[in-house]
């Protein structure tokens, strides 16, 4: 048996992976908690627009309890709008938030949650294990198949004008994960691509992290890169195959399960910039510099992905080396397939941007202090040079 060093696994109490579960949403409040009056959904304006947030809130009401929205989400949340939230949450009095959206949305929620009852301030928040107190009883559930926000304790918020921030604490475990994947069959096949892609990228920085690897994450990671990588393309393409939908909204909670434990690296610290800056959804930025990482990475982590190389793409053969640049290619032949930008210079970025680029991804200590390999200023320029 391989040894392995002491850890310790966290995740949310309850899971409900159902399709069709958020129509029985007041159901799920009523069993799961006590005397809740007032809910809070949390969600954007692109979501709330579809239509599906009607029979949520039908569900709520037809159990009595009251419904407040809140649908002033924006990608890559800044602080303003989680703090105009918390204002509209305490006027209201609302007893239970629930995320119902994206990455975005989730993130919001979990604020929400913690802000809402607690006089700390959210700049003190910011960093790993800065939350004090309490929050309120909260539901998540996605409506991408991305982010795993939905098992995770961290929410990523947009500070000043451009650089992201991570919110890490225990407390930011939801009490409830709701996955329903009749909620995500409109979700556009770029968007269903970007964000299928964001999840494999947590599966596999959580394989490969540094510090923190374990049986269960390694496990979670494994099977969750399984059903990401044998359903994206059928997703994307026909967005209406429930099934397929089902198995990615599975797949990328998985994901989030594992990298809550083993958290990311490189690609992160590396994506976050160019969404910060240049306004590039999530999952894309994750995709954009990805290949050139996993690059980077090889010599260190030469091994570890080609074991996932035998899980993505099945049927490659030879070395180890051989197996890694099988998964590289594979993921870059990906997001060809599938349509999105591959190249930093399609999203608006020129050779000019590099170094306001590498010095903002040098501030993601928390995230590069995981990669397998040690990333330098210098190294970082030469990954964007290579994704321009
Ligand atoms: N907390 C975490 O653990 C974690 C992990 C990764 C990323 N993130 C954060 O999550 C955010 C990205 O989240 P995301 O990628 O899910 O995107 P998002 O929440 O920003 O949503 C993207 C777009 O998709 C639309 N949309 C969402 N669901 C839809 C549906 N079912 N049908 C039609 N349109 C729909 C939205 O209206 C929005 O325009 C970023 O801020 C990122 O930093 C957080
Ligand atoms: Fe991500």
């Amino acid at each position: 048996m391989t040894p392995f060093n002491a850890f310790s696994f966290n995740t949310v109490p309850r899971l409900v992976c159902e399709s069709g579960a958020a129509a029985k949403l007041g159901q799920l409040v009523r069993e799961n908690f006590q005397g809740i009056r007032h809910a809070l959904i949390v969600t954007d304006p692109g979501f709330l627009k579809t239509g599906q947030v009607d029979p949520a809130v039908a569900s709520l009401k037809a159990n009595h309890i009251q419904v407040s929205i809140f649908s002033d989400v924006v990608a890559d949340p800044p602080e303003a709008v989680v703090l105009k939230a918390v204002a509209d949450a305490r006027a209201a009095k609302i007893d239970i938030v629930i995320g119902l959206g994206g990455g975005s949305s989730m993130d919001v929620a979990k604020l929400i949650a913690v802000l809402a009852g607690s006089d700390q301030e959210l700049k003190t928040m910011y960093g790993i294990g800065n939350v004090k107190g309490g929050r309120l009883p909260l539901i998540q559930i996605p409506t991408t198949a991305g982010t795993g926000s939905e098992v995770t304790p961290i929410s990523i918020v947009t500070t000043g004008a451009t650089t992201k921030m991570g919110v890490v604490s225990p407390t930011l475990y939801a009490d409830l994960a709701v996955l329903d994947a009749a909620l995500t069959v409109g979700l556009p096949p770029k968007v269903t691509a970007a964000t299928g892609i964001d999840a494999m990228v947590h599966a596999i920085e959580a394989y490969t992290t540094r510090l923190k690897k374990n049986p269960l994450s390694d496990m979670l990671a494994r099977q969750a890169l399984e059903l990401l990588g044998g359903n994206i393309v059928e997703a994307c393409e026909n967005g209406s195959n429930l099934a397929a939908r089902q198995a990615m909204l599975l797949g990328s909670m998985l994901a989030g399960q594992s990298f809550a434990n083993a958290p990311c690296a490189a690609v992160h610290a590396l994506a976050y910039p160019v969404g910060g800056i240049f306004h590039v959804p999530h999952g894309l930025s994750n995709s954009l510099v990805l290949p050139h990482v996993l690059r980077f990475n090889a010599p260190e982590a030469m091994s570890l992905y080609a074991e996932l190389a035998e899980i993505v793409c099945p049927g490659v053969g030879g070395s180890a080396e051989a197996k890694c640049q099988g998964l590289i290619a594979h993921m870059e032949g990906l997001a060809k397939r599938l349509g999105i930008e591959t190249l930093l210079r399609e999203v608006g970025i020129a050779e000019s941007d590099l170094d306001r680029l590498a010095d903002d991804a040098m501030l993601q200590t928390r995230l590069l202090s995981n990669n397998p390999r040690v990333v330098s200023r210098d190294n970082a320029r030469a990954i964007y040079a290579a994704a321009l």
